[in-house]
């Protein structure tokens, strides 16, 4: 059995997985103390994890009706994240690792995301390389070749924003609730997408995305409407602002799969949740993949899963490794 641990950012999460895929515990705890900030604040998300971690540990093993005694590997997020919030996430990996002799599998947050496609789940029958990997949330959004189950290339990512950052900008600028994804949808569901023309990065060559200007674009419009304009006009707003992001993002996938001709998509991150992303992805022409609510959003489940494909560090050679902030890609 695989104990995977996942902290990079707000959510402190432990999963159990088998070494051929099985999920058998997937513990989420979000902090939500954040949201009062509008965001996330990095020193009180490493505190939130620290009294945290070894709770959702206990957890995922007894969710999965095991001890400590039948895990071999023990995995965690290194990198790219918050690197105090890594930290504690690695750190009391490598207590656990350490305590019982174990090997530790250090896991990139981006190459887990990807890996969540190889779990064996009910619902979902695990999706075999190559296939091309939308992953869109609230800290990252890039397209990745993927060609095996230990690493992917990747085509392009944001110059800014992140997908998932412009939606929450966006929602609250149109004085929604953070995190503003679910928000925005729902109220984007009463409105006309083509009420106002939002741009959608046009010009941006290649595969990568930008969303800042689409953000600078609602300041104006809300501030050229005024207040009373633009509260009577939110739901319009909200559809148009959200379909020049499901456009843009649907966009470059169409463009990366004409490039590849890849087989097949598969989607991640918490933006993957949007309905609307989802129907226009799905009419791309290639399936598409899209793994649960619970393994699209920050989990360790997916570190699990990631980590059977990737080399461990014995004991105690994995005690020197480090927390990552940003990684290799640059990502
Ligand atoms: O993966 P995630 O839970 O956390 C990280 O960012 O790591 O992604 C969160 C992002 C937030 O920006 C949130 O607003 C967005 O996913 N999101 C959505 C929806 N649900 C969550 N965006 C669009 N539509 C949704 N239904
Ligand atoms: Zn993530």
């Amino acid at each position: 059995m695989i104990l995977a641990l996942e902290s990079s950012c707000d959510d402190t999460c432990a999963a159990v997985v088998t070494h051929d895929g099985e999920l058998r515990a997937n513990v989420i705890s979000s902090q939500g103390v954040h949201d009062a900030y509008g965001g996330v604040v990095p020193e009180v998300a490493s505190r939130h994890h620290l009294e945290l971690a070894n709770l959702v540990v206990e957890d995922a093993l007894r969710q999965a009706a095991i001890t400590l005694d039948d895990v071999s590997l023990v995995a965690a997020t290194a990198g790219p994240g918050l690197v105090g919030a890594l930290l504690v996430g690695l750190s009391t990996a490598k207590g656990i690792a350490a305590a019982r002799g174990l090997p530790l599998c250090p896991v990139d947050h981006l190459q887990g995301h990807v890996a969540a496609n190889f779990l064996r789940l009910e619902d979902l029958r695990p999706l075999e390389p190559p296939f091309l990997c939308l992953i869109a949330s609230g800290g990252h959004t890039f397209l990745a070749r993927v060609e095996d189950h230990a690493s992917f290339t990747v085509l392009g990512a944001t110059l800014d924003d992140a997908a998932g950052e412009a939606i929450d900008k966006g929602a609250r600028l149109l004085g929604l609730p953070f995190p503003g994804g679910p928000h925005l949808e729902r109220l984007a569901a009463g409105g006309d997408p083509h009420a106002h023309a939002f741009p959608t990065a046009e010009k941006v060559a290649g595969l990568d995305f930008s969303f800042a200007g689409l953000k600078t674009a609602l300041l104006y419009r809300v501030r050229d409407l005024g207040e009373e304009a633009a509260q009577a006009q939110a739901a319009d707003l909200a559809a148009s602002y959200q379909r020049a992001i499901v456009e843009q993002l649907a966009r470059r996938c169409e463009r990366a799969l004409e490039q590849t001709a890849l087989p097949a998509l598969a989607l991640g991150g918490g933006v993957a949740a949007n309905g609307p992303l989802r129907e226009r992805l799905a009419g791309l022409g290639v399936p598409l993949t899209v793994p649960p609510r619970a393994l699209c959003t920050d989990n360790a489940a997916m570190i699990g899963s990631a980590a059977r494909f990737l080399p461990a560090v014995p004991f105690p050679e994995h005690l020197a490794l480090d927390a990552y902030p940003t990684g290799s890609r640059g990502l």
